[in-house]
Parts: C-alpha cells; sequence; structure tokens
C-alpha cells in the first residue's frame, strides 16, 4: 500500500485524537525510518523519546524475539524473570526505590498520585490531598493526569476535574511555597518540561522544591517519562542535579519501543500500597520488560550516556551558531539530546519543510522546535539536520 492509500483508510476507522502527517512508516533503521513510498527520513523524535537505541536495535529485537518464544504474558499473581531484573536494574541506579509497573506515562503518574494520597492517608488525615504541579507541565491524558497537567487546553470539556490540585509557575520557588498548605500531600514536576518546550529550570530549583518538601513531609515527585532513560546525558533528568525524589515515574525510552510504565518510590513510601491497593494486567509485561534490559544493558555496555553528552553539546553548538545567523531563533537550549531552538513565530510549516527533505522532529508550544534524537545519532547525522534547518530558516 502506497501512503495516500494507508491515509485514506486511515480516515475512514481512526478515532482523530492526533493531527497526524500524511505520512505512513513502514520500516525502521537505526535513525532511519521509510515510509511506504519508500523515503527516507532521519528520526531526531524517536517517537516522541521512545526509540532510545534507534530503530528495531538488534539487541531490542534479539531480546523480544527470545522472550516471545519462552513465556509472553502471565498475570501479576505471579513473579516473572524479567520484571524483577528491569525492577534490580531500576532500584540500583535510582536512590534504592521499589517498582510499580504498567504500561504508560500516565498510568506511570497515575500511579504516583494514588501512592502520594495513600502514604499521607495512612500517616496523617484524610485532608491531606492537596498535589501541586506546574504550570505548562503534561503529565498525560487519563482524568488523573489531565487534572495534574498545568495547561488548561487539556482538561477542556471533560469537566467536572479531579479535585485537589494547584498550579504554580514552572521554577519559581517562592509560589511553590505560598502555594504549600497543611493539605498538600505532594509535588509533582518534570526536572525539565518537555512538551512545555523544554524549559530547563533555573539552578537550585529542584534543591528548593527538596528543602521545602522536606520540612513538611511532603512527596517530591519526578516525572521523568521525556527526561528518563538518557535522552539528557544521565539515566534521570534529576541526576544533574544530585536532587533525589521519593518517587519517580518512567515511561517512554524504558523499553525502546514496547509499552511500558514504571512508579519508582522509596521503599519506606512503597509501604502505602499494599495488596489490592493498586495494579494493572499488563504491567511489567515479560516481552516488554526484556526489551528494557536489553535497552539498559546496551546503554552501560555501549557508554551510550558519554556519547549523548558528546553528541548533544555537539548539537546545542551548532544551534547557537545558527542563532548567531538567524535572528528568529531567540533561544537554544536543552541538555544532552533532549535540545530545542525557540522562534520568534510559529514552526510547524518548517517541521513540514525538514519532512520533505527527510528530517523527523516536531513543533512543540507554537513556536519550539523539539529534537529528541536517539541516543545512538552521529555527529554526521547531526550536520545533516544542521544544514536542513539552515536552508529552512534562509527561506524564512
Ligand atoms: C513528561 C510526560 N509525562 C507523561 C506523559 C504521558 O505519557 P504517555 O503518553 O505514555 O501516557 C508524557 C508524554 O508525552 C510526558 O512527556
Amino acid at each position: 500500500m502506497t501512503n495516500q492509500e494507508i491515509i485514506a483508510q486511515a480516515d475512514q476507522v481512526i478515532i482523530k485524537t492526533y493531527g497526524r502527517y500524511p505520512v505512513a512508516f513502514v520500516r525502521g533503521q537505526g535513525s532511519t525510518v521509510w515510509d511506504a513510498d519508500g523515503k527516507a527520513y532521519t528520526d531526531f523524535l524517536s517517537g516522541l523519546a521512545v526509540t532510545v537505541l534507534g530503530h528495531c536495535h538488534p539487541r531490542v529485537v534479539e531480546a523480544i524475539t527470545q522472550q516471545a518464544q519462552t513465556l509472553i504474558h502471565v498475570s501479576n499473581f505471579y513473579h516473572t524473570v524479567p520484571q524483577t531484573a528491569v525492577a534490580t536494574f531500576l532500584s540500583a541506579h535510582a536512590f534504592g526505590g521499589k517498582a510499580f509497573f504498567c504500561n504508560s506515562g500516565a498510568e506511570a503518574n497515575e500511579a504516583a498520585l494514588k501512592i502520594a494520597r495513600k502514604y499521607s492517608h495512612d500517616r496523617y488525615d484524610e485532608s491531606r490531598t492537596g498535589i501541586i504541579t506546574t504550570t505548562n507541565s503534561f503529565h498525560g491524558r487519563t482524568l488523573g493526569t489531565i487534572a495534574a497537567t498545568g495547561q488548561e487546553k487539556v482538561r477542556k470539556g471533560f469537566e467536572p476535574i479531579l479535585p485537589g490540585f494547584t498550579y504554580v509557575p514552572y521554577g519559581d520557588l517562592a509560589a511553590m511555597e505560598q502555594a504549600m498548605t497543611e493539605h498538600t500531600c505532594a509535588v509533582l514536576v518534570e526536572p525539565i518540561q518537555g512538551e512545555g518546550g523544554i524549559v530547563v529550570p533555573p539552578g537550585g530549583y529542584l534543591e528548593g522544591l527538596r528543602r521545602m518538601c522536606d520540612q513538611r513531609d511532603v512527596l517530591l515527585m519526578f516525572d521523568e517519562v521525556q527526561t528518563g532513560i538518557g535522552h539528557t546525558g544521565y539515566y534521570f533528568g534529576y541526576q544533574h542535579e544530585g536532587v533525589v525524589p521519593d518517587v519517580m515515574t518512567l515511561a517512554k525510552g524504558l523499553a525502546g519501543g514496547m509499552p511500558i510504565g514504571v512508579m519508582m518510590a522509596k521503599p519506606q513510601i512503597a509501604e502505602a500500597l499494599g495488596p489490592g491497593t493498586h495494579g494493572s494486567t499488563f504491567g511489567g509485561n515479560p516481552v516488554s520488560c526484556s526489551a528494557a534490559l536489553a535497552v539498559l544493558q546496551t546503554i552501560e555496555d555501549e557508554h551510550l550516556l558519554d556519547h549523548v553528552q558528546e553528541v548533544g553539546a555537539y548539537f546545542l553548538d551548532g544551534l547557537r551558531r545558527l542563532q548567531q545567523k538567524y535572528a528568529l531563533i531567540t533561544d537554544v537550549r536543552g541538555r544532552g539530546l533532549m535540545v530545542a531552538a525557540d522562534l520568534d513565530r510559529p514552526g510547524g510549516h518548517m517541521v513540514v519543510k525538514a519532512m520533505e527533505r527527510g528530517y523527523l522532529f516536531n513543533c512543540t508550544v507554537d513556536c519550539v522546535l523539539r529534537f529528541l534524537p536517539p541516543l545512538i545519532i552521529t555527529q554526521p547525522e547531526v550536520d545533516g539536520l544542521l544544514t536542513t534547518l539552515e536552508a529552512i530558516f534562509a527561506e524564512e
């Protein structure tokens, strides 16, 4: 089938929750994906920070194939080797935390919201249910996570909204302090806001949040769904600041393209969720967990975090050079391979032009070009993108 045939069919049968580009992908290898008409694209989006080892990495393919031939699913009434192995790896790298497995970022955040309320309920009283999040955050599309998301537009039409959420400007410690009351049980923030436009908080922000939360036994929860699994040059975004959360959520890149979500909690907080308090049929599925293990071991074996820091710095430098030349770029920011160019105008049409020239990335909050390439992206591939961007900027 051609792009056009697939799109015509999709229009008949798929609910339009996404404004999709007129292209259908059929194959991927490394940093490249091919559409149904055979056109190749270099992927600077990675399915939105998901295919961290690129497309169809041989170790991920091998892990999925082997596991699919061995055991595809059993209930969480039972233990499995891959689920325990992923939790062991994550615990060793993330504050000795304990894991709850689910299937997506929104579900991981739902688990975080539930554990925050349950922990507080068990220790204090029933009025301590408030959760503070930040404006322009993004935490998911379920009813709980749209309540947590600090953007009016995701809640519109879905009222009544789950009560108990307060939103304060990101990076503003004074506003956070003011919003905290005796009813607050948790703070949920992204270490770098992703959908909000790759917003890196001012130095000392996460540390300030940690201090405020400690003073009140309020849980500090980091949504690492987009920042996690190496994109910033560390496994987790919080490691840049050395500020350890009480609860952390992961999804997207963890299994390299297989669906997975995890909520990690410090052991004493994890106690709040006992048998029967939460669950997921598919959470921690053996095939997804085998893929996750392959991703994590490959990041280790191939020293990909060092590579991300190196290529990420090169990429940011290249964008800054373009910024000096083209006044339409008002800011270049990011960490590692989570990178953005902020424009003085909407950038949606530039994304389309880049696609026509064989590059994938996206535009968020209207004016921010966002790049989330796989951790294996190379300097020559970055050079190719920069050349294409320059040609597009020159046409403005
Ligand atoms: C920071 C953050 N949290 C949560 C989510 C929701 O993840 P999912 O789409 O897997 O539910 C996203 C998705 O973009 C995200 O960027």
